[in-house]
């Protein structure tokens, strides 16, 4: 009996690699290869103790179970750990020529209310007034008429409707938006807050562990979606809100951020049902090209 594939420590990833030599998926191989092998190189690197491993298996087991289909606590460690940022930011790279993309998050559980343009989505009329505009344009600087704009934000008290179903009414701060002719859309809000991540769980714990603060600086999420073009899940970060330089999930990039200048015009609040001042938040949004999209396609 020939011993040379026995475990060992020395070549304890090898070993295991190899028992994953037949996998018929190549991508599948490449992964398992790839995981074992900087999983063992990490468990040599810090010799993980079995408590430490113990206390390891402990909190992905309390991570689990914690998950379900409106709490998802693997993808919020996932989140704080940088990698939901780093597989968006890998499979989404578009040099520079279209508006960056940033992690989706948790709650877009419902879907947004179709609104008219100029609609009011602060339902329970609490916060600072903002008037909310841009325009979708293609890589040339072409208006994307129709295109969609999904968008969806916190209250001035830093929750969204989701979490407050009793406080604050369904669909409160949502809203899907159709863009004119010109590829122009605008509606009525107030000015996001920053918030905490749900931090009650294993991953609470996990941040208070190394001195981490749960916080996200305040934005307005937007799902932008036109024919023939790449989807963009984006936010638009408020450029004087806390933590912009310490978001807990890795979301802030510097092309997303934006002032949020006040107006005091009492003649332009009323014409746009607004109470003055207000604040203005410019939103220009550019799609690339969907190559994938076959000419003619439907
Ligand atoms: C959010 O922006 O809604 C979010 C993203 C990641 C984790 C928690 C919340
Ligand atoms: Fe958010």
């Amino acid at each position: 009996m020939s011993t040379s594939g026995l475990f060992s420590e020395e070549h304890s990833a090898e070993v295991v690699a190899a028992s994953f030599a037949d996998t018929p998926d190549p991508r599948l191989r490449q992964v398992l290869t790839s995981l074992v092998h900087h999983l063992h190189a990490f468990v040599k690197d810090v010799e993980l103790t079995e408590e430490e491993w113990a206390v390891a298996i402990d909190f992905l087991t309390r991570t689990g179970q914690l998950s379900d289909e409106v709490r998802q606590e693997f993808i919020l460690l996932s989140d704080v750990l940088g990698v939901s940022m780093l597989v968006e930011t890998i499979n989404h790279r578009s040099g520079g020529t279209a508006t960056e993309s940033t992690v989706l998050g948790p709650f877009h559980v419902v879907e947004s209310p179709p609104r008219a343009l100029g609609d009011d989505i602060a339902l329970d009329g609490k916060g600072v007034p903002c008037l909310v505009s841009g325009r979708v344009t293609g890589p040339g600087g072409e208006p994307l008429a129709g295109a969609s704009v999904d968008v969806w934000q916190t209250n001035e008290d830093g929750f969204y409707d989701v979490q407050q179903p009793d406080v604050q009414p369904a669909g409160n701060l949502r809203g899907m938006f159709t863009a004119d002719g010109d590829g122009r859309f605008w509606f009525r809000s107030v000015v996001p807050r920053y918030y905490p991540i749900p931090d009650d769980g294993p991953v609470g714990q996990l941040l208070a562990a190394t001195g981490r603060h749960p916080y996200r600086p305040a934005h307005l999420h937007v799902i932008v979606a036109a024919p023939g073009h790449r989807t963009v899940t984006t936010h638009v970060f408020v450029a004087d809100s806390p933590y912009l330089g310490s978001d807990a999930v890795f979301g802030v990039k510097e092309s997303l951020v934006r002032e949020v200048p006040e107006v005091d015009d009492p003649a332009r609040a009323a014409e746009l049902g607004l109470a003055n001042p207000f604040r203005t938040l410019t939103v220009d949004l550019s799609l690339l090209r969907d190559d994938r999209v076959q000419p003619g396609a439907p």
